[in-house]
């Protein structure tokens, strides 16, 4: 029998109604942190944010990894590195608040600079990114003058405008193998660069990969231990890796690549476990997204991207403060704008 129809006259119990048709499906194999009761304690915020979006004429860009009452709440684009740096170039908003951390702010202010880009919270660095400065590029340059630069686009505006040309997790190999240099100067992801120099080595090719030390504080923390424990108590599992994770760890996973791709790949296989070895913040968009899937635990949280909060966002929106705002000399950005404009040209889908 169905539901007399009702109409809902408060706009708060519609909100949080909206809000629960994705979050109910948060952390399906834990105790469920979201119910309508607490929807109905967030929904007065998210109609508030969606309010002040309106009004400002801005577009919120949320990374997959922040916590899903913000990417179902509040987003207007969701996804990867290139897929939100897509989304910022083309953005027409008076004001983009990106929602991760500070180097794809960084990114969005290159690529859209007549925009006012805006952070929830300047604390949210990154390991990689803040692993090395544009002096540092600058050294290793004068050591290595023949050496193609390329930058994983988790660095700072100074190492990119330093850089031939940038790549993110999802073009990474296909521009390496495609640059004409033989010897590649990669910042600032060492372990990313260990596996392009595998793939290298799997695929023929020969070139030299000269990489500075930086490492995700989230990926290099995954082991083959845990692969072999998993697979050994759940038979059938598939492992989904980033090409942020070590060697070791990408050579036993059954896929690796972009957090879209990773997404793409468990949407589109059927098995009966799936172990992510990446951020929770996946996890969770994955459980909202397809729910029939089984997620065996084992993501790690990134602190940088858990600094984001509804009510941080809500404060940068109504009143952004100075270290709120990303502001990059011109002649800067003209620079780094060179090589994320060469990435379009040499990988233009994600
Ligand atoms: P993606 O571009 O694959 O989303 O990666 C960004 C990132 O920071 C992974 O740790
Ligand atoms: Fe940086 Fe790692 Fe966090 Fe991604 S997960 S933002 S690479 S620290």
């Amino acid at each position: 029998m169905s539901m007399p129809a009702q109409k809902l006259d408060d706009p708060i119990e519609v909100e949080a109604r909206r809000l629960l048709l994705s979050l109910m499906y948060v952390d399906c194999s834990a105790d469920r942190k979201w119910n309508i009761a607490t929807c109905r304690e967030i929904a007065p915020l998210t109609l508030e944010i969606n309010r002040l979006k309106r009004e400002k004429n801005a577009v919120i860009l949320t990374h997959s990894y922040v916590e899903p009452e913000i990417i179902y709440g509040v987003g207007d684009f969701k996804g990867d590195s290139y897929y939100l740096s897509e989304k910022a170039k083309e953005a027409k908003a008076d004001v983009i608040l990106f929602v991760g951390v500070v180097f794809m702010a960084e990114t969005a202010k290159i690529l859209s600079p007549g925009a006012q880009v805006v952070v929830p919270d300047r604390g949210s660095g990154c390991s990689l990114a803040d692993s090395i400065t544009g002096e540092d590029v600058r050294r290793l340059k004068a050591l290595y003058p023949d050496a193609a630069v390329v930058c994983y686009i988790n660095s700072t505006a100074e190492v990119k405008a330093e850089s031939d040309v940038c790549v993110t997790s999802s073009n990474v190999y296909d521009i390496v193998i495609g640059l004409p240099e033989k010897r590649i100067l990669f910042v600032p992801d060492r372990l990313m660069a260990d596996n392009v120099r595998k793939e290298l080595a799997n695929r023929g090719i020969e070139k030299e990969i000269i990489s500075s030390d930086g490492t995700c504080v989230v990926h290099e923390e995954f082991t083959p231990a845990q692969i072999d424990e998993a697979r050994a108590a759940f038979p059938g599992v598939k492992v989904v890796a980033h090409p942020e994770c070590t060697p070791e760890v990408a050579e036993l996973a059954d896929f690796l690549g972009s957090t879209s791709a990773m997404m793409k790949y468990v949407k589109s296989t059927d098995a009966p476990y799936y172990l992510m070895l990446t951020e929770c913040g996946l996890v969770s968009r994955l459980e909202v997204e397809d729910p029939e899937k089984n997620f065996i635990g084992g993501c790690r949280l990134c602190p940088f991207m858990k600094l984001n909060s509804l009510q941080k966002i809500h404060d940068a929106l109504s009143d952004p403060q100075p270290d709120q705002i990303i502001t990059i000399d011109e002649d800067l950005r003209q620079r780094a704008a060179h090589c994320i404009d060469r990435m379009f040209e040499l990988a233009p889908s994600n």
